[in-house]
């Protein structure tokens, strides 16, 4: 029943912590099924400490745990409303078990009530029935909080009068998301590292692809950047290389999280994305269920087109331990999707 808990300060290294022993009145005990392993991950550990991405998972000191997202099953439970053998679909720890305080508890899921997640953002906090409304398993752990997100930021780069969008890490499965979506409306622009360039060509959601070293190269007259590499030399270039032609600029990841930052730019001013405020603004235009609607029909689109996609199973401490290791260090192959068991 192991946790894997990152190093901090050598994220690639893990320690399996004991099982969290037995559970209070009012907490259940969770089997987590199996969990994607992306980029986004890492970047949860990354920013650890400077977005709290540590919190939700209590570690011992020089520790912490990943948080990743994917499915669960009650298998012992002090808590109102939950029962065993539930599944959940939610924010899990690295591991192969997970006590949680369910509160709120409805139909339609529960919150993690525990004293250490008060004050984190509720989205994550949230878990809900597993469905298979998102379709197959696997692809709901990979893509349902990446996709909500392409999603986002699709609805809020649709709205802007920009004939082109530069998307940075055109090879990770959130840019993908927002290519697909926003291709045909507007012109889209994907930089990558030269060894993705042929995969994101390939894929067909861009109108043109450019290695990091060819931003001058960048086609359209009015360009939003959506940036989510976080690399300093790619956003500096941007800035820098497309001069008036670039209208404005989104931070939205950190794929590149080894290389230095830079804030120093000339144009646009950068604008953090919070997912929150731009899910808050479409669900008061379209109401809760006209956004569910929306995303869902986005999301059917997306998957429709997901055949370049091959889910790879890693199970067991060893292996998830390596693959995490991989992903630290950028080894990823953009067409394979892992989703991970310990
Ligand atoms: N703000 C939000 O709400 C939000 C939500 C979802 C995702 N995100 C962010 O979006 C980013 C993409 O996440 P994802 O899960 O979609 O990624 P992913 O599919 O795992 O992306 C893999 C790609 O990222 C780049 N990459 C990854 N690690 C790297 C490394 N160490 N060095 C250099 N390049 C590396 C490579 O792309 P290239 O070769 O094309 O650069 C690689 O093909 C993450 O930073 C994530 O946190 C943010």
């Amino acid at each position: 029943m192991t946790t894997l808990a990152a190093r901090v300060g050598a994220l690639a290294e893990t320690t399996a912590l004991p099982d969290p022993g037995p559970i209070a009145d009012g907490e259940a005990r969770f089997l987590v099924e199996h969990f994607a392993l992306t980029a986004n991950n890492v970047t949860y550990a990354v920013h650890g400490e400077d977005f709290a991405y540590w919190r939700f998972f209590p570690a011992p000191e020089g520790h912490g745990i990943v948080p990743v997202w994917g499915f669960a099953r009650v298998n012992e439970s002090k808590a109102d409303g939950i029962s065993v053998g539930q599944r959940f679909f939610g924010y899990w720890p690295m591991g192969a078990v997970a006590v949680l305080t369910p509160v709120q508890v409805s139909a339609h899921g529960f919150t993690d009530g525990a004293a250490h997640r008060s004050g984190l953002p509720p989205f994550y906090n949230r878990y809900n029935p597993a469905s298979p409304a998102w379709g197959d398993e696997a692809l709901q752990c990979l893509f349902r909080p990446l996709y909500a997100t392409s999603f986002l930021i699709d609805c809020l780069v649709a709205s802007r009068p920009v004939d082109t969008l530069l998307l940075s890490s055109a090879s990770s499965k959130t840019a993908l998301g927002v290519a697909q979506a926003a291709k045909g409306r507007q012109f889209v622009v994907g930089l990558t590292s030269p060894a993705n360039r042929d995969f994101c060509e390939k894929i067909g959601y861009y109108d043109q692809v450019l290695s990091y070293n060819e931003i001058a190269s960048v086609a359209g007259e009015t360009i939003a950047f959506v940036d989510f590499s976080g690399n300093g030399g790619v956003r500096s270039g941007v800035h820098t290389l497309l001069g008036e032609r670039l209208k404005e600029s989104h931070i939205v990841g950190d794929t590149h999280w080894e290389s230095p930052n830079t804030n120093e730019l000339p144009g646009p001013v950068p604008q953090l994305f919070f997912a929150p405020t731009v899910a808050q603004d479409r669900v008061a235009e379209w109401g809760p269920a006209g956004f569910e609607q929306r995303l869902g029909e986005a999301w059917g689109r997306f998957a429709a087109t997901s055949s370049w996609l091959r889910v790879e199973r890693v199970t067991g401490d060893a292996a998830v331990a390596k693959a995490w290791a991989e992903l630290v260090d950028g080894r990823i192959d953009p067409a394979v999707g892992i989703v991970a068991a310990l």
